[in-house]
């Protein structure tokens, strides 16, 4: 799948756009408002310099690491996004597989195209789910119980969406899902269906099932509910993310939901070295938001992060070539850190430290 025309995660965008439905192409690749958040993602990893080291003498390269515990090949993993299944007929299944070979973490959104059991099947560890708070509380700790039921070994927590940021994009083209295709997981109980739903698809769906009054106390009752670690997904804050992991979440995303959600909220970049500061070690911390090069990812270990998740580019992969499309763009990512690292002069990720940002 490297071809001249695929060579870097970039190249994939462009070509997944040339493919896609427009509306599509807009749903995935949107953010909030004036999108000032979603370039800004990507831009401020750009902007940070790196201060190799010269005559480091590497000779091997181990990019494996743990996330709570578990080994992953590289400190890439897999972000939770929708609708997989308007990206490629396989949907989140051939994410899952594409996060499985490469082992690497996968996490898959409550609104998946496909059901939460047939895709955990197809995922190797870790594999984690990400959930969104329904106002109905019976339904949401039913859905938790499936996850857990079906070998997920965490709950992602997303915190940023108590009411939906405003996509004009998805606005302004009616987006909604195509006839066949529901949010699998909840269809049985007739809330996985957008055009039950008055008024604009997405956006009227969140506003008539999910929760607005998201508190820390649903945090407290989602750690009360399941023996699972709980990752929260979605802050910004160092006061946050340290009111997190001290009411029990074992890891905290730092996320503004790919630019999504609140329209200038800080790039994940500029936020990341806050929440390391405050959080001190309490929990994990890993961190997503226009990462599209493996020097974005060593820039986010020497900040402080475990690892980090891709959002945009796996659906990218998923459009141009299904599982093998998802699978070259985490390799592609796994390429370029290794790449990063060597003219660095690291050989493990446990050698990255502050200094290469600020000698
Ligand atoms: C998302 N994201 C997201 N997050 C989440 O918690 N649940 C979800 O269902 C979704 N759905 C979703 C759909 C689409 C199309 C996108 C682009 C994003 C946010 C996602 O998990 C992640 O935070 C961002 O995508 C990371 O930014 P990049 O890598 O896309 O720049
Ligand atoms: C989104 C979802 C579903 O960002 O979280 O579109």
């Amino acid at each position: 799948m490297t071809t001249p025309e695929l060579l870097n995660v970039a190249d994939y965008g462009r070509a997944a756009n040339k493919v896609l439905q427009r509306d599509v192409f807009d749903y995935y690749e949107g953010g909030a408002l004036d999108e000032v958040t979603l370039k800004e993602n990507t831009a401020s990893w750009q902007r940070v310099n790196l201060y190799y080291r010269v005559m480091a003498g590497v000779r091997a390269m181990d990019v494996g690491t743990t996330v709570l515990r578990r080994p992953i090949s590289m400190p890439v993993m897999v972000a939770p996004t929708a609708f997989h299944k308007l990206a490629c007929p396989e949907g989140e299944v051939a994410a899952a597989r594409a996060a499985a070979r490469a082992h690497t973490a996968f996490c898959l959104s409550s609104l998946s195209t496909t059901a939460m059991e047939e895709v955990f099947t197809c995922a190797s560890s870790p594999k984690w789910f990400q959930l969104y708070i329904y106002k109905d509380r019976g339904l949401t700790r039913e859905l938790v119980a499936r996850a857990e039921a079906a070998g997920a070994e965490a709950i992602v927590l997303t915190v940023d969406a108590p009411g939906w940021g405003n996509r004009e994009r998805d606005a302004r083209n009616g987006f909604r899902l195509p006839p066949g295709l529901t949010v699998a997981n909840v269809a049985p109980v007739g809330k996985g269906d957008f055009p039950q739903v008055e008024g604009s698809g997405l956006a009227a769906y969140v506003r008539t099932y999910l929760e607005s009054a998201l508190s820390f106390d649903d945090l407290d009752w989602l750690c009360g509910t399941t023996e699972l670690p709980v990752i929260v997904k979605g802050v910004c804050r160092g006061d946050d993310a340290r009111r997190s992991a001290d009411r029990g979440a074992a890891a905290v995303v730092v996320s503004n939901h790919g630019g999504r959600q609140l329209d200038t909220a800080p790039a994940t970049c500029e936020a990341l070295p806050h929440v390391v500061d405050r959080v001190a070690g309490a929990c994990e911390v890993y961190v997503d938001g226009g990462i599209r090069r493996g020097s974005d990812v060593l820039k986010a270990v020497a900040m402080g992060a475990r690892a980090v998740l891709i959002g945009r580019p796996i659906l990218w992969g998923l459009v141009l070539a299904g599982e093998e499309g998802a699978s070259a763009v985490l390799e592609i990512l796994r390429r370029e850190l290794e790449e990063a690292m060597l003219l660095c002069g690291f050989s493990t990720l446990g050698e990255i430290d502050g200094s290469v940002l600020a000698p």
